[in-house]
């Protein structure tokens, strides 16, 4: 169900006056686009009123988009109930963790529990969906808007509360269970009742760590379900037609896994200098990668974006303007990653409202700049490698585990202040990445068997069935990397007590036990490696090796001298164990000395990126340059140039090259 279909924009007519949209079709098809997404945020255009609708509007915009052989989109107007529904509903507006009320006037402002909004919502949606939903223009739809976004400090209001409690209520059956659960004896927090349980507001001092991870699963839920709803409705009514879910990579507020099983393909938004970054000067060519490559492996399928940056964003200040090619460059690197389709954000920069300084492709003016002629060269070079590569993604022999609840748990408790899991895997990432070797973001569930090396960073929450998956691969012959914080905790957020870390299972495939462990505060850890010195930093795990032989030992501390990354055979496969955190030369030390990073590395220039896709046919390599200097790069035997006129290898500032080679195997 994932049309062939390869550039878009993000196009706002209701932002327009109605004798500019003929030009701005003309123009679009003049430059190449395929899609449209509209309607994200047009409730109030589309329902003025109570009950009275107003899609005449939107069918003029279709008629016109179908004139210009240009689909749409329509997006569920979810993330922004108009002035009129708050009026009257005061309710649906969502209360923080400190109680207050967050009222009208940006978006989002809605409680996603609340049941008049859910009425309100449906009634919407079935008739949006009965409306437009055999349009032959619309090829699909996107429920809501970033779902999880702007709801990062989610809602607190008595409907969340009594959603909670009935979420625990049928996770738990019994209160004495749940006491159980939460580890209530501390504190004297039992609960005679689920009535008596609160939406967790804030408290005086600390918080139950269980409790915490329920309600960050339970919000997560509800999200999915909130998207679930309208989804049903528009399956009903529009069959045929796609549902895809513009995600935000990393985003720690919904599980994407579960979004990704109710979506045809998984859509992202790539923002790789978005203004809200604090730093907008260090490199980001690995993050933005990553990031890719996770929304890849939300369903282990190629990908849109739905919202690609355009040129300089921002609301109340902006970022730094990118620079000549950067523009292509990063629209590349999705492509690279996964990307089926490149919808750009927006078409044209907003003269009202926040996002006045989000610019568009056409600057406010109308006139076509910089950006607009950047981002039709691209479009018109790469349409046809586009639809070759349709549906194609890289055969990985690498993953890395990415889980929620392990994300929940560590930003619940970070343990060493700087802590977080998206930095840690990131170590492991960058390494990678700097080696130019394909990787993979797979579940905890995944069939680890497709990959030789599987890197598994703290793995905080533990049971024995993931310990025994670990345990099973690993001996039919897999790598395996685990890390300091494995086998901390039950599911539950509660320490396990039944071994020394990390746990009976995984302590016997490791080949140690880890008594004691230090948190690094303000001090950072030397790390003697065959008597090279590195620097490990956050943790120091104190390991007593059983089988395990030291890789790398501390070398300060009153534990100098003693393992800090081990190495064990166990069955057919080996198991790695890292007990820092790893600074950059380090992670490069460790990751050189996998077999099979060994033989995947493509070494390149810093900040020179390769990734390719596969056909049964054919590799295709994308090499991009993220520097501001020439770069070159030897181009191996057998790789063909894909552009006539890029086969040098000598790559100018912020450009990119594609190369094929045929596949052998
Ligand atoms: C995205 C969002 C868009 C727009 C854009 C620029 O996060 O989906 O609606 O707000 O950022 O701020």
């Amino acid at each position: 169900m994932q049309p062939n279909i390869q550039f878009g924009v993000d196009y706002y007519p209701e932002h327009w006056p109605q004798s500019r949209w003929e030009t701005d079709f003309a123009m679009m098809q003049d430059m190449g686009i395929d899609v449209v997404r509209l309607g994200e945020f047009s409730w109030f255009k589309l329902e003025p009123a109570d009950g009275q609708f107003d899609f005449g509007w939107l069918d003029d915009v279709l008629a016109l988009a179908a004139k210009h052989d240009i689909h749409a989109v329509l997006g569920t107007p979810t993330a922004a109930p108009p002035a009129w529904l708050i009026a009257q509903h005061p309710d649906i507006q969502p209360v923080d963790r400190e109680g207050r009320t967050r009222y009208f006037g940006g978006r989002h402002h809605d409680c996603q529990s609340n049941p008049i909004y859910r009425d309100y919502i449906a009634r919407f949606v079935r008739t949006y969906a009965q409306h437009f939903g055999k349009n032959p223009t619309v090829i699909g739809w996107q429920v809501d808007n970033e779902l999880g976004n702007s709801h990062g400090g989610l809602c607190y209001c008595k409907y969340c509360q009594r959603h909670f409690q009935k979420w625990l209520r049928e996770k738990y059956q019994t209160i004495e269970n749940l006491n159980d659960n939460w580890g209530t004896a501390f504190w004297s927090q039992g609960y005679q009742d689920f009535s008596q349980i609160q939406a967790p507001k804030i408290t005086v001092t600390g918080e139950n760590p269980s409790e915490m991870l329920d309600w960050k699963e339970c919000h997560s839920d509800l999200i999915n379900e909130f998207h679930a709803y309208q989804a049903k409705i528009i399956r009903q009514y529009s069959p045929d037609r796609f549902i895809t879910h513009n995600m935000m990579g990393f985003s720690p507020v919904v599980s994407y896994y579960d979004l990704g099983r109710q979506l045809d393909f998984a859509s992202h938004d790539q923002y790789p200098s978005g203004h809200f970054l604090a730093d907008q000067n260090s490199f980001r060519g690995d993050r933005c990668a990553a990031e890719l490559d996770f929304i890849r492996g939300v369903k282990q399928q190629s990908f849109w974006i739905m919202e690609q940056q355009t040129t300089i964003t921002g609301w109340e200040v902006m970022g730094r303007l990118p620079k000549p090619g950067q523009i292509p460059l990063w629209s590349m690197q999705s492509v690279a990653h996964g990307a089926d389709a490149i919808v750009y954000f927006r078409w044209r920069s907003s003269a009202l409202g926040t996002e006045q300084y989000w610019h568009g492709i056409l600057p406010h003016s109308g006139i076509p700049g910089r950006a607009y002629r950047e981002i039709r060269h691209f479009m018109r070079q790469t349409k046809p490698l586009l639809k070759e590569i349709n549906g194609t993604v890289p055969r990985a022999k690498v993953g890395i585990v990415f889980s929620y609840p392990q994300d929940y748990a560590i930003d619940i408790q970070p343990q060493h202040p700087d802590m977080t899991y998206v930095d840690t895997l990131m170590t492991y990432y960058k390494a990678l990445y700097r080696r130019n070797v394909a990787v993979d973001f797979i579940q905890d569930t995944a069939d680890f068997s497709q990959y030789e090396l599987v890197i598994a960073p703290l793995q905080y929450l533990m049971t024995p069935a993931l310990a025994d998956r670990y345990a099973a691969y690993v001996q039919a012959g897999g790598q395996l990397v685990l890390t300091m914080r494995t086998g901390v905790k039950e599911a539950n957020n509660l320490c396990m007590t039944d071994a020394a870390l990390p746990g009976k299972t995984l302590g016997q495939v490791l080949g140690l036990t880890v008594p004691e462990y230090d948190c690094l505060r303000d001090v950072d850890v030397v790390i003697d490696w065959a008597g090279q010195q590195y620097t490990g930093t956050h943790w120091a795990d104190l390991i007593e090796p059983t089988t395990a032989e030291p890789l790398a030992t501390y070398g300060s501390e009153f534990y100098t001298g003693t393992p800090a990354i081990t190495k064990n055979q166990y069955g057919q496969g080996t198991a790695y164990y890292v007990g820092t955190e790893l600074t950059d030369a380090l992670a490069d030390r460790l990751v050189a000395g996998l077999p099979t990073v060994a033989a995947e590395t493509i070494a390149t220039p810093a900040e020179v990126e390769i990734v390719h896709r596969d056909t049964a046919a054919k590799r295709y390599y994308f090499v991009l340059n993220h520097t501001g200097e020439q770069q070159n790069i030897t181009i191996p035997a057998g790789w063909q140039a894909y552009f006539s006129d890029q086969d040098s290898g000598h790559l100018a500032p912020y450009s990119y090259q594609v190369f094929t080679e045929e596949q052998t195997n």
